[in-house]
């Protein structure tokens, strides 16, 4: 896609790239009804590349969530792995993709129309299903991982065992039930982003953004429970140092910034060669690290190339776009993640949690009583956030049916995990009481 005469992108697709035939003052041409692009002038040798779909000047957000978005969120609802990564250089449009404009309506990109869509989906899925969705939004910045829904939170760990992948520790996961709680989440996260100023654009980003969605859906009568991942990327801009007329601090996160993705180029250049069975770089920076399962791992990827037809950012277009190229050689193994449960215990599992909530709920207050019988203050109410959320779950059983169930599962599953935290210093603490009274 085309914007403002000035950029170019391209999503992966069986097209052919002719380098011949370029207008003189722009770079990329594309031509014969979507099925040909040109990069170089007639002067020179020019390039051909092929991609899966290329979209020019005239495509909308829309036609991109049709082609990327859409059949990826029916994917990732079957369980399966997925991730969007926008690569290019700065201002080539790869945040207009991934986020686009709130209003008008038809400018929101893909992230507001795939949390739309799946919103759509879970209300008009088939009966018996409950889901649950939680989002987590972090950045990779100067090679340390800043969890962008809690500020404090900034050096997350990545943690990878055989056989289970690869997960960030300790990451913030908010868990939604609306769209407009989505959109609130992802603004939180933007706002915190660090951004800098640069001779290139402005507004530039100059860290990359992950923000990740995780869907569990769970039939009771089927026994089945499914979990997929959305991984939406959106990259730091991959232009020369040198060109950005950075300096200082903006040098050192460019520096940053590009050792990621060279380390990112690298990791695609290997596993286009190669496979992904013979090694692969993938240490060589949390980018890479992170984004593991979507290079040649078992996600269903899409990588979309923003890139500039004009003739001042050739050499940005022409790498970006020869990392298009290999990226596509890259054969993931997608793998839906579906579990069965015991079909016998699952109809009762919210009312057996419910119970074992209220006993514990109980059983903190009772301990909470025997410290302040002892002399001893304590938070009045560790529970207090428990209660609250309770009150959640009774409103959300009010609720259309398939957002009820799913978020009251989810809500008591948590609340359980926060009650026996609460109870654990309380109970030490008693039991030390006990021991000292008795001593005396
Ligand atoms: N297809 C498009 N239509 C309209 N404006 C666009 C389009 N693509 C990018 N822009 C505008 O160009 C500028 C740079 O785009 P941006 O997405 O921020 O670039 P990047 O994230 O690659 O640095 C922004 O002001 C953005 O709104
Ligand atoms: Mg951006």
């Amino acid at each position: 896609m085309l914007h403002d005469g000035n950029s170019l992108q391209c999503d992966n697709a069986d097209t052919t790239f002719d380098a011949s035939g370029a207008v003189s003052c722009e770079m990329v041409e594309v031509r014969d009804d979507d099925h040909e692009i040109g990069h170089g002038s007639a002067k020179t040798s020019g390039h051909q590349f092929s991609f899966d779909r290329i979209f020019k000047q005239s495509a909308s957000q829309m036609n991109i969530f049709d082609s990327v978005g859409k059949p990826l969120v029916d994917t990732i609802m079957q369980g399966f792995s997925g991730a969007i990564i926008t690569y290019g250089q700065t201002s080539s449009g790869k945040t207009w993709t991934m986020e686009g404009a709130s209003t008008p309506t038809h400018q929101r990109g893909l992230l507001p129309r795939i949390v739309n869509h799946i919103a759509h989906t879970i209300t008009t899925h088939e009966s018996g299903w409950e889901f649950t969705i939680d989002i987590s939004v972090v950045e990779i910045y100067m090679e340390r991982i800043r969890d962008l829904l809690d500020v404090m939170n900034t050096d997350i760990r990545i943690h990878e065992e055989k056989g289970k992948g690869t997960w960030l520790g300790g990451m913030t996961k908010l868990y939604v039930q609306s769209e407009q709680e989505v959109i609130d989440i992802l603004a939180l996260g933007a706002k915190n982003r660090a951004v800098g100023a640069t001779d290139m654009n402005a507004d530039s980003s100059r860290s990359h953004l992950i923000c990740i969605l995780t869907i569990t859906s769970h039939s009771a009568e089927r026994a089945l429970t499914r979990t997929g991942q959305l991984f939406l990327t959106d990259l730091a801009g991959c232009e020369k140092v040198d060109k950005t007329g950075a300096s200082g601090l903006l040098l050192e996160e460019a520096k940053g910034i590009n050792k990621s993705l060279s380390s990112l180029a690298k990791v695609v250049q290997a596993i286009s060669k190669a496979g992904a069975a013979s090694h692969i770089p993938y240490r060589d920076s949390k980018l890479t690290r992170v984004l593991r399962n979507a290079l040649g791992g078992n996600a269903h990827t899409h990588i979309i190339i923003c890139c500039s037809p004009s003739r001042f950012n050739m050499k940005e277009t022409l790498s970006a776009l020869r990392f298009g190229s290999r990226a596509k050689k890259i054969q993931n193994q997608p793998v839906s993640m579906s579990m069965s449960t015991t079909k016998s215990s699952d109809p009762h599992e919210n009312d057996r949690l419910r119970k074992d909530l209220n006993a514990l709920r109980q059983q903190v207050a009772t301990l909470q009583k025997q410290l302040t019988d002892n002399g001893i203050t304590c938070d009045p109410d560790p529970a207090g956030s428990i209660l609250h959320r309770d009150a959640d779950v009774d409103h959300q059983d009010t609720c259309s049916r398939s957002e009820s169930v799913h978020f009251c599962y989810t809500n008591i599953k948590l609340d359980v995990i926060s009650a026996l935290l609460a109870l654990i210093p309380a109970y030490g603490l008693i039991t030390y009481l006990k021991r000292w009274i008795c001593e005396q």
